[in-house]
């Protein structure tokens, strides 16, 4: 495959037809690594982590955290050493720190950074200036945490030392694990207990891995709960495999006929394979096998061969479930007989880009039938023509549609896919080693 070793902006030319087979490991899961750094960071002793995942939005936590007097070797192949500093351990930053592109740590580091005792600033690139963060602000500013933003409630996120907060009973009005996630790590710095109920269950490594390294949450029902001042204790935390970066696979080999494709090592957590449960309702031949707990949470290998795929309906009970994973299935969609019906997922609006519009965009511009609506899409699938999608920076909108040639007539040209290093680095030489006729263009801006 062609290659050039520059920055600048990234094309995918992906070639149509032919099937994906073999046996491939994908990278550590995103959320996983974020919070064993963030967790590691702040706990008593040293946490060895293996499995990290050397993308640009962990790699942004890692740094925020070595700006704050953490000392950290790695990452080494995926092996990070993190001298814990403590909950209180923590340094002032002698500059902004700069997030990239990536949501979790912004929002989740704002529930750090207010219980503090000095002042820091958050920023990001234009994408993660533009998502909303009141929906974090809002509730710790109730905490009694002193925060400035940008007009519109946006990054960047400046915060005041020295406040001392209260724990809250928060019932969220948006299924958010970055939003829980957030209170709870700011509940560590509170008085009393902070509790957070959500109206669908979205993904909890946070309260796995707090209970890891010892730090009691309480858990009833969709309600999570966890009392300040006490401690953490550091311990050591596997990363497995991200399901959603297999999902770009387990798609891919799943709408095409011929394809067999085993997936080691991946992440099974209940909260994350809403993926696997809408690809089961269309028909896909995947199977699961040698489950077992790494560190809390739940491992498997996932086997795909390729199916004719149906239609489904997609309402809010599956989309907390499988919200970064949509658009990979939006491409299932396309290549599936008959209509696909979205609901109940207006958050997709405000992720990396507006990935209902953008999704809409690219799905037309391959020859797709696809009707975006607020809360989600209708798509009518079939055929596949191809053609040229424009990414929008959007690592997840690009290597969806790198799939989308597999079933193409035409190929399809992903422009724009730069971010793709933000969560899956690596992802065409993987891709083309089991199949996918990809090749990449680096232009040097
Ligand atoms: C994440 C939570 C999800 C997800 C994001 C990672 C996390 O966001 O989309 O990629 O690690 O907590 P929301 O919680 O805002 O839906």
């Amino acid at each position: 495959m062609a290659e050039a070793s520059a920055s600048g902006s990234v094309v995918f030319e992906v070639s149509p037809g032919g099937r994906l087979s073999g046996e491939l490991g994908v990278p550590g899961d995103k959320s996983i690594s974020h919070r064993a750094v963030m967790l590691g960071a702040l706990a008593e002793g040293t946490t060895e982590v293996s499995g990290f995942l050397e993308g640009a939005d962990a790699l942004a936590t890692l740094a925020a955290f070595r700006a704050m007097g953490v000392r950290v070797r790695g990452p080494d192949e995926g092996r990070l050493s993190i001298e814990g500093v403590g909950l209180h351990g923590l340094t002032a930053p002698a500059e902004a720190l700069d997030l990239g592109n990536s949501g979790t740590s912004m929002r989740l580091l704002a529930g750090l950074l207010s219980g503090q005792g000095f002042d820091s600033t958050l920023t990001g690139d234009a994408s993660l200036s533009r998502r909303p963060m009141g929906r974090v602000t809002e509730p710790l500013t109730t905490m009694g945490a002193r925060i400035e933003t940008a007009e519109g409630g946006t990054a960047p996120l400046s915060f005041r030392g020295g406040q001392s907060l209260v724990g809250i009973d928060y019932p969220m009005p948006v299924a958010s694990a970055q939003v829980k996630s957030c209170l709870l790590l700011a509940g560590l710095y509170a008085r009393g207990t902070t509790r957070v109920t959500e109206p669908a269950t979205t993904r909890d490594h946070t309260e796995r891995m707090l209970a890891g390294f010892g730090y009691p949450v309480k858990r009833v029902a969709t309600s999570a709960a966890v009392t300040g001042g006490g401690r953490l204790d550091a311990r050591e935390v596997a990363v497995p495999a991200d399901i959603s970066s297999a999902a770009f696979f387990l798609v891919g080999a799943a709408m095409t006929p011929g394809s067999d494709l085993m997936l080691r090592h991946v992440a099974l957590n209940p909260t994350r394979i809403g993926v696997l449960h809408i690809l089961d309702r269309m028909g896909a031949a995947i199977s699961v096998s040698g489950q077992y707990e790494v560190g809390g949470e739940p491992v498997g290998d996932v086997r795909v061969r390729g199916a004719r795929l149906q239609g489904v309906r997609i309402g809010a009970d599956l989309v907390a479930l499988a919200i970064d994973e949509l658009p990979a299935l939006f491409i299932a969609a396309a290549a599936a007989e008959g209509e696909t019906l979205v609901t109940g997922a207006e958050e997709l609006r405000v992720k990396e880009s507006d990935r209902i519009q953008v999704m809409a965009d690219g799905l037309a511009a391959i020859g797709v039938s696809a009707e975006p609506r607020p809360d989600g899409i209708r798509i009518v699938g079939g055929a596949i023509r191809g053609g040229c999608v424009v990414a929008n920076g959007d690592h997840r909108v690009a290597m969806a549609f790198a799939m989308a040639a597999l079933r193409s007539g035409e190929g399809v040209r992903v422009e724009d896919c730069a971010n793709v290093d933000t969560s899956f680095p690596g992802f065409a030489e993987l891709a083309y080693e089991v199949g996918l006729g990809i090749r990449v263009q680096r232009e040097v801006l």
